[in-house]
């Protein structure tokens, strides 16, 4: 962020100090701004016309945090802490206006002040551990002896922010202020002086943290309950241990804990990783031949076509954001089935508390179902879900050309398949686009929207910000065979397999991905979504060790048996001596060499490294924007784990360098499937990092 001298103003009005910090675009607490602020708050100290302090921000937001572009290099003075001690030591009242949101060090700007008043619709937060660190400016300390230790390891932990009613009730905000927020934190601080109240610093406070010390069963239940989501992470056990010291040591030495702990996060990769994310989710936002502010659709009405999963994931998703949608089917019986589905998805949510019974009839309500396409006559978009083979979406488009109205955008739910042959069935092209959820869809954040060689700039910026108005993630991709995401997942697919035949049991297979943080392997994956997805047992011809299955009756979790066995009714996969059988007697049919010294180092290179280098040619080949877009891929649809940055980030943490040089020995082993993709030699030759393409 540039510097902004004048980023903190004071303005003293009848004896109120005003400071307001105004640093576009959210108020980060960039250098200039600590330095303002210290300059600004001493000077309100020592000028005797002033009683009072208000701190608030210009433009859209209470200060959001620290300014995470200046991490990773030394911290400039006045550090945090620096900044934070001159409000906790004020002489005279300090209170906070928050509005948006008061997020990270923003927060704990706001607990280093006596008071804070919000606006309704203000939001408190420490998203920090969502950035692989722990609140490094007294947050951990402060806000458990305001909320109590229950509620403050909630939100440091999980780091969602809650809103200015939920802080009223836990004592975080002390008034909500309806109207002018600077003239009622003005009012509010006036009162404060005139009844004389006591200055309570929250550092001086142990009544909300004192009934947990020496208690540990608060902490241990808490890990347990959060136990399955912060695998893998090291942020949020460090968030908890922070909230342990608050409770247990006094307030200064707390304080050493929490640096001690965020110094060692902060210097950590997984760190750099989730920071490294955060700035790729909004750069892939970013379209560099489409300028912001391109006009897009207002989408008031939407058609999709086909109501099996991914169809009526996708009718949810419009159902969830408000937009009615008609779902197409083409019988009775498969319409009503899709419906049920639909209904009973949103009664199991509600019944889990995420949504009440009005919200499941509500948005049931936005969903019609039709046998006739027609409905696509009041289209603003069409998303095709159907059978996922050329002809049939072809046929789909060449009716929906003719139905739908001239303005609306044609989208095609495929997830491999050729964008541009399905365009070129329709006489407006420049309309069509692909949007490939993943499934479930109503659930997985990721989109890859993927743009036709004629899908016009309206046409892609409506898709992109339709997808964010469901609540997605969109990454735009170019036409090729799975895109991103698919394309990379065949490449591991097809080493997965052959490692199988070599000799290395497919549970180990599955276990070294798990173990480096991916939720399931592609063997327990292949079970999850059914072995026999496009198999036919009449054309079935036995040659792969997915049709064996498939023709010795296992096809997958749904038939209690696949790639492993499974017990009734349960989904924990067992290693299979059946399978092992089918896999030995095929490696031994073909003559097949197998090894019993396949170890979980070659196992993952040779998983990893072929998405890697299918990353470089996409890379290369203009299918994706940038590396970045590739890992915001990985991360969203396919469970990547956030805190490994995803596979081109990892890329760069082995060495590009060192992944060429093993890929040429995997070459010279395995053939040429293995020859290192051009732009990776490149990036090795000059020694360079591929993430910053
Ligand atoms: N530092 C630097 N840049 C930031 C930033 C931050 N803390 N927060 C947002 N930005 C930038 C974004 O990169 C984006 O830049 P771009 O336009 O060039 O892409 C721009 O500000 C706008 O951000 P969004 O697109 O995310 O805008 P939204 O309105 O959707 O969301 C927000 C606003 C809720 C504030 C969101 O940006 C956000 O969650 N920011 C991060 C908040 C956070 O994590 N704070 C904690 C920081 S760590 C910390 O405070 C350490 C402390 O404990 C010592």
């Amino acid at each position: 962020m540039a510097a902004k001298p004048d980023s903190v103003q004071l303005d003293v009005r009848d004896g109120i100090a005003v400071i307001t910090i105004d640093n576009p675009p959210v108020n980060a607490l960039s250098r200039h701004v600590r330095q303002g602020l210290c300059d600004k708050m001493r000077e309100a100290a020592g000028d005797p016309a002033v009683t009072a302090v208000v701190l608030a921000c210009a433009g859209r937001t209470f200060i959001a945090g620290a300014d995470i572009t200046e991490f990773g290099k030394p911290l400039q003075p006045p550090g945090f802490l620096e900044m934070i001690d001159v409000l906790d030591d004020s002489p005279k009242p300090v209170v906070a206006a928050i509005h948006g949101t008061a997020l990270g060090g923003g927060l704990e700007t706001a607990l280093a002040c006596h008071f804070r008043v919000a606006a309704p619709s203000a939001r408190f937060g420490l998203p920090e551990v969502k950035l692989g660190l722990c609140p490094g400016a007294g947050g951990t300390q402060r806000l458990p002896r305001v909320v109590g230790p229950e509620k403050a390891l909630e939100m440091i932990v999980v780091g969602n922010p809650i809103g200015a009613p939920e802080a009223l009730a836990h004592g975080l905000a002390d008034e909500i202020v309806e109207g002018d927020l600077t003239e009622g934190a003005v009012a509010f601080v006036r009162r404060v002086v005139a009844e004389g109240r006591p200055l309570v610093r929250i550092r001086d406070r142990d009544d909300k943290v004192a009934p947990a010390r020496g208690d540990s069963a608060l902490f241990d239940a808490f890990r347990k309950k959060r136990a399955r989501r912060m695998r893998g992470f090291e942020a949020p056990e460090a968030c908890i241990r922070t909230v342990e010291a608050a409770v247990e040591l006094p307030f200064d030495e707390g304080m050493d804990r929490e640096q001690e702990i965020f110094g060692q996060l902060m210097g950590g990769v997984q760190a750099r990783a989730q920071q490294y994310f955060f700035f790729s989710e909004r750069e892939a936002a970013k379209i560099p031949d489409i300028p912001r502010g391109t006009a897009t659709l207002d989408v008031k009405r939407a058609v999709v076509v086909g109501g099996g999963a991914m169809g009526g994931g996708i009718s949810m998703c419009f159902a969830n954001a408000g937009i009615p949608v008609s779902m197409v089917e083409m019988s009775r019986e498969a319409l009503d089935r899709g419906l049920a589905t639909i209904r009973r998805n949103y009664e199991n949510t509600a019944a889990r508390g995420g949504i009440t019974a009005g919200q499941v009839e509500e948005r049931l309500g936005l969903i019609s179902g039709t046998l006739d396409l027609e409905a696509a006559r009041e289209a603003d978009v069409v998303v095709e879900a159907v059978y996922e083979e050329l002809e049939v979406k072809q046929e789909t488009f060449r009716r929906l050309d003719a139905l739908a109205p001239g303005h609306a955008v044609l989208a095609t739910n495929t997830s491999a398949l050729d964008v541009n042959a399905i365009a070129a069935v329709t006489a407006r092209p420049e309309s069509v686009i692909g949007t490939h959820f993943f499934s479930p869809a109503n659930i997985m954040r990721l989109v890859e929207v993927v743009r036709g060689e004629k899908s016009a700039n309206e046409t892609v910026a409506t898709a992109m910000a339709l997808s964010r108005r469901l609540g997605k993630v969109p990454v735009l991709v170019g036409v090729c065979h799975g895109f991103v995401g698919n394309r990379m997942l065949f490449a591991r697919q097809r080493e997965a397999n052959r490692l199988i035949l070599e000799g290395a049991p497919a549970h180990e297979v599955d276990a070294v991905l798990y173990e480096f943080g991916l939720p399931m392997g592609p063997f327990a994956m292949a079970d999850l979504a059914g072995l026999d997805l496009g198999w036919n047992a009449e054309t079935s011809t036995g040659s792969t060790i997915r049709e064996r299955l498939c023709e010795a009756g296992r096809r997958g979790q749904k038939t209690g048996a696949g790639y492993y066995d499974y017990e009734p009714g349960s989904r924990v996969p067992k290693p299979s001596p059946v399978v092992d059988g089918i896999i030995r007697k095929f490696a031994e049919e073909r003559q097949l060499r197998r090894r019993d010294d396949i170890g979980r180092d070659e196992i993952f290179e040779r998983l990893v490294y072929p998405m890697i280098n299918e990353g470089a040619k996409i890379l290369d080949e203009g299918i994706a924007l940038r590396a970045s877009d590739i890992d915001v891929v990985w991360v969203y649809g396919y469970g990547w784990p956030v805190y490994r940055g995803g596979p081109m980030f990892h890329a760069d943490e082995v060495g590009i360098e060192r992944i060429v040089a093993r890929m040429k020995e995997l070459e010279a082993a395995h053939g040429e499937e293995w020859r290192p993709a051009a732009l990776l030699e490149r990036v090795a030759g000059e020694g360079a990092r591929i993430g910053a393409r």
